[in-house]
Parts: structure tokens; sequence; C-alpha cells
């Protein structure tokens, strides 16, 4: 008894690094301390328990995790008794070498050892230093209903974690272990349950979320999987990411025309428009295979918006590599990119490729990268103007509370004057004018 009302008071506070996947894992930590009595704090100076829940996936993502924990004091206040835990990717990869590099933190939890987190807490609560679990336990799952989310409209849903790929640059196969899928029933009924919270959109998550598989053998493959979700009554928005080109098929583009809550809206990272590059980085698959993916999306009788990721300056891109790339972007014209520079990571096959790029050549491969697709983005945002869209409102915009954000099912953010009622219902918005990352627009009163 004693012990709970102690543990009760005890706050905890977490930092997330990385991608979506590791934001929604954050939010079900949080759900996991909150049952074992902690309390969230927004203030990282009042807590017990600091947490990073880190990311590894380039070099840069690891250097700001440790200048953190060299500053632990200057940048959380962190108490003098606060325990620290460092959870996640980095975690993960660097293991019990943080002990050595980062000799404050306590304990180490990998993004596959979530479900033992209350026997490690139980441990660091008694004292016990450089507590580590980096297992990976192909069967297990973080399985935990969260109530603790951070958007009150738009929710994350784990569908699968890890990667069978083994791409040859990424650290997400030695991070997350291998490919495990939930089953169905448990995705349908958390899916459910938001629902009846009053959640409007629902992000199904996977490192690459089309290669989920039932291992009850209920359902067929990933788009019949939509198709069950999509029938859940009251669910007004479904999205996905990140699919593999590969594992995509033609009736994709089916499940999007049939059911209107399965946006608009498909993530397709490409890494690079040359062949020779792609077969280097392991990807499996060609330019023209890709191309061919984004045809059958691009006949769709619904407007589908296609975003990706590209790397530049792979080990051995050459000039001409790169200007495939930006060809590749000319002619699928997206919506949007996310591009970085190649980041050599320990343990990838890659890691030892000859051939290194010059960091200076990245940065410019990068800058006329962005400068060539903010061009095609100002094109594409400037025949929105004068038409109308649903956006689900999910926020105040950067400039103030009187200015709502919205996405569009296309995922595309539309910034209008608006009263914080209108926060987490779908409106109309007519778009007025548009920059490359953002639209503004106004309300259309009904
Ligand atoms: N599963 C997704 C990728 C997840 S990682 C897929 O298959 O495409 C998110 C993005 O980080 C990748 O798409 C890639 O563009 C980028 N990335 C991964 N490893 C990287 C590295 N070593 N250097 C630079 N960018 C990298
Ligand atoms: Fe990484 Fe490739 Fe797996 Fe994506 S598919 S997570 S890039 S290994
Ligand atoms: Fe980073 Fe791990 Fe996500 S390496 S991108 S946090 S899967």
């Amino acid at each position: 008894m004693v012990d709970l009302k102690l543990s009760k008071e005890k706050k905890f506070f977490i930092e997330t690094f990385g991608c979506q996947m590791n934001q929604h894992d954050s939010e079900k930590v949080a759900e996991a301390l909150i049952n074992l009595g902690y309390s969230p704090t927004p203030t990282s100076s009042e807590a017990d328990l600091l947490l990073l829940n880190t990311c590894n996936i380039r070099e840069k993502a690891n250097q700001k995790v440790f200048s953190r924990l060299g500053a632990l004091h200057q940048t959380y206040g962190a108490k003098p008794d606060a325990k620290i835990g460092l959870l996640g990717c980095m975690a993960q990869m660097e293991a019990d070498n943080i002990f050595k590099k980062a000799p404050r933190v306590d304990f180490v939890v990998g993004s596959s050892s979530y479900s033992f987190l209350p026997d490690l807490i139980a441990r660091v609560e008694k004292g016990e230093r450089k507590v580590i679990d980096v297992s990976q336990d192909t069967d297990r799952l973080f399985e935990i209903n969260t109530q603790t989310r951070k958007n009150p409209y738009k929710a994350f849903v784990t569908i699968m974690e890890g990667c069978n790929r083994f791409c040859s640059f990424c650290v997400v196969p030695y991070t997350r272990g291998p490919e495990r899928s939930r089953p169905t029933q448990h995705i349908l009924s958390e899916i459910q349950s938001l629902v009846n919270e009053g959640f409007q959109e629902v992000t199904l998550l996977g490192q690459t979320v089309n290669s989920w598989t039932d291992s009850q053998g209920q359902v067929n493959c990933f788009t019949d999987l939509l198709k069950r979700l999509a029938e859940v009554r009251g669910i007004r928005r479904i999205r996905f990411t990140s699919p593999h080109p590969n594992d995509f098929c033609p009736d994709i583009v089916d499940v999007i025309e049939n059911f209107p809550v399965v946006c608009n809206h498909i993530h397709l990272p490409v890494q690079s428009g040359s062949t020779r590059v792609l077969c280097r980085m392991k990807r499996d698959y060609t330019r023209e295979l890709y191309l061919q993916k984004v045809e059958f999306l691009r006949k769709s009788k619904r407007e589908i918006a296609l975003s990706t990721d590209i790397i530049v300056g792979f080990p051995g891109e050459t000039q001409d590599d790169f200007e495939e790339t930006l060809s590749l972007v000319e002619l699928v014209d997206y919506d949007s990119i996310f591009s970085f520079k190649y980041s050599p990571r320990p343990g990838t096959e890659a890691f030892s490729f000859a051939e290194a790029v010059s960091e200076e050549e990245k940065s410019r491969r990068l800058q006329v990268l962005q400068q060539f697709q903010r061009k095609i983005q100002l094109q594409r945002n400037s025949k929105m103007v004068g038409k109308r869209y649903e956006v689900l409102v999910d926020g105040s915009s950067q400039r103030g509370t009187k200015t709502l954000a919205g996405r569009t099912t296309q995922n595309k953010i539309i910034n209008f004057p608006g009263s914080q009622e209108l926060l987490g219902k779908l409106v109309e918005v007519q778009v007025t004018n548009f920059l490359p990352n953002s639209l503004q627009g106004e309300l259309v009163e009904c």
C-alpha cells in the first residue's frame, strides 16, 4: 500500500526522437508507466523518471541524443536523483555502450523490449543501475491499450513491427527486429474503441505497412485489412505509412476508390531514381517498376496524392544517377518529398561501401533537389486556389490560436481563420492562397 502511494507521486517525462512509430511507442510507454502509478509531467525538471525515446536512422539523430545526455541539467533541469532511461532504436543498437558513453544513464530498453518495462522499472526503482534489455524476442509485440494520445482527434495504430528487407543503408531491421504482424482482431478492436472515444482519423503504422499479414489467416492481405477497417462503424479517415513499393498491387486503387474513408494519399518511398543505385541500395525494384506502380495509382478516379523519401549521395551515386532522381521527381510530380543526405550507419551493408560522396557534394545535391521540388509543389498547390476541400481541423496554426490548421484527405495542410470550437471537426474550406508546404483558406459556412 505504502509503495503504491509513494509511486503515485512519482512523475515521468519522455522526449521522443524519430518517426511516427517512435512517437506512438512513447504514447504506449506512457500508458505502461501510468499503470505502474507514475503520472506524466510537462515540466522535465519535475521528473523522477526521465526517458529519451531515441532514433538511430542517421548519425545526426545519434549525436542529438548524446548531446542531450551530456547536458542533462541544462537541457531538462534534471533532478540529481532522477532516474534516466534510454529507449528505442539507438538504445537497441548501442546497447551497453551507452553506459560507457553516458554514465548518468540508469537503464537501456531496446524497441523490442517494451513489454518487459514493468520488471525493468521495478529493478531501477530498487536502485539497480545499468539495467538493460535489448533482446529481440521475435514473437513479442508491444500490446497495450493506451489512453495516452498526444492528439485527441487523430490516433496512430501500429499494425506491424520490424522489417525483413535489409536495404543496404538502413538500420531498421537491426533496431526493430524481424517483421511481426498484429492479429486482425486486435487491430479491429483498437480501432473500434478509438472511434467510440471520438477519434476521427487513424494512421496505420508499420515499417513496411503493406507487408502486414494475418497470422490467423482470417484476412488475405493488407488491402483486405483496409477494407475491413473501412467498414468499422463511425470511422471517418484511415491513413497508412509507409508502404514498400514492391508489395503494392493495383487492388489498392480499388480500395481507395470504393472506400472514401481511406485517404487518397500514399507515401511511397523511392530513395533514388537510378536503377543502378536502387540495386546497390537493395531496394528490389527498378526505376521502371516504381514508375509502373505510380502509373496505376495515377489512373485512379480519385486523385491520389503522392509523397516520397529520397536519399542523396549514396556511395557511388554519380551526377548522372542524381539527375535520374531529379527526372523521376519531375515525372512523378510528387505532392511532397522528404529528402536526406546519406548517412553511413555502422552495422549496415553500405557502411563499408567505397566511393563515398563528399559531404559538400551531398549538401549541394540535397539543396538542388529541394529547390527543384519546391517549384513542383508551388505549381501543384497553385492549382488548388479557388477549390473547396474537406479538412479535419487538428490544431492551431503556428501563427496563433485564431488560425486553425487542418488537413485534407490528400494530407495537404490548410490554415484558415476560425474558432477553437472547430477543433476535431471535419469542415469545408475554400483555398485562397498557396505556399510551397501549405495553403491558406477560408471556412465555407454552411
Ligand atoms: N520503411 C521505409 C523507410 C523507413 S526509414 C521504406 O522502406 O522506405 C525513413 C527514411 O529514412 C527512409 O525512407 C530513408 O529515406 C531514410 N533513411 C534511412 N536510412 C538512411 C541513411 N542511412 N541515411 C539517410 N537516410 C536514411
Ligand atoms: Fe529500412 Fe528498407 Fe526496411 Fe524501409 S524497407 S525499414 S528502408 S530496411
Ligand atoms: Fe528512427 Fe527507429 Fe523510427 S531508427 S526512424 S525511430 S524505426
